[in-house]
């Protein structure tokens, strides 16, 4: 049985240091897609953003509406101190099932593996709920089996074809072609969009 994964587990993961999934900078794929984006205006939430550098990189480079919410206080207060400009109402500290908005795009980075596995579909089912007309949940996804009681939790792709389908329209998932060096070969890059309603 892995252990209970809820907001203390979290926060002692940041008081003890133990943040090996942490890039030290926004990472490539991610810088990638947001440099390729012309409309600043979007809604963009990043959910189990720890220290968000991705939220830090999109803000820097004009994009207005960039949301950070994580379940562990810590990171969200040290964001806080190192982007003083940074709005302060973007700043969530929340369980993500418990968090409304509407988003045009969500970046998925080391959140879902670190959700127990039994959460997959509500994962899925939230990104749906969260994301407008025509939004997208875009990241990447481990493919590894890291064969222990996690996190973090890995995947192939057959299982995260299956599981983002459920509840979203999977546009794209394949081997990530530009990931940190720390991950190559190891991770997808997907797109997936709000299914639409009829
Ligand atoms: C593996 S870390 C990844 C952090 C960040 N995405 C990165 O790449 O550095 C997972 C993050 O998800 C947060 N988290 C875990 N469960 C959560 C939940 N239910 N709601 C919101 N955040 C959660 C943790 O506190 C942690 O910051």
């Amino acid at each position: 049985m892995y252990p209970l994964l809820d907001e203390n587990y979290w926060l002692s993961r940041y008081q003890q240091n133990e943040i090996g999934w942490d890039a030290g900078e926004a990472t490539l794929p991610l810088k990638q897609y947001l440099d390729q984006l012309l409309d600043y205006r979007v809604e963009i939430l990043i959910p189990g953003g720890g220290n968000a550098h991705e939220a830090a990189y999109a803000f820097d480079k004009g994009f207005e509406n960039v949301h950070v919410l994580d379940i562990a206080k810590a990171p969200i207060l040290q964001f806080r101190e190192r982007h003083p400009e940074f709005p302060k109402a973007h700043l969530h500290h929340q369980n993500f099932f418990d968090h409304h908005g509407e988003y045009d795009l969500i970046l998925e980075q080391t959140f879902f593996c670190a959700l127990a596995p039994n959460l997959r579909n509500d994962y899925v089912n939230k990104m749906a709920q969260l994301l407008k007309p025509q939004g997208k949940l875009v990241g990447v996804l481990f493919d590894v089996d890291f064969g222990k009681e996690g996190p973090p939790f890995g995947g192939n792709k057959d299982l995260y074809e299956a599981v983002l389908s459920e509840g979203l329209e999977l546009l794209m998932l394949e081997p990530c072609y530009n990931s940190i060096a720390a991950r190559a070969g190891r991770e997808f890059f997907f797109m997936a969009q709000r299914k639409d309603v009829t």
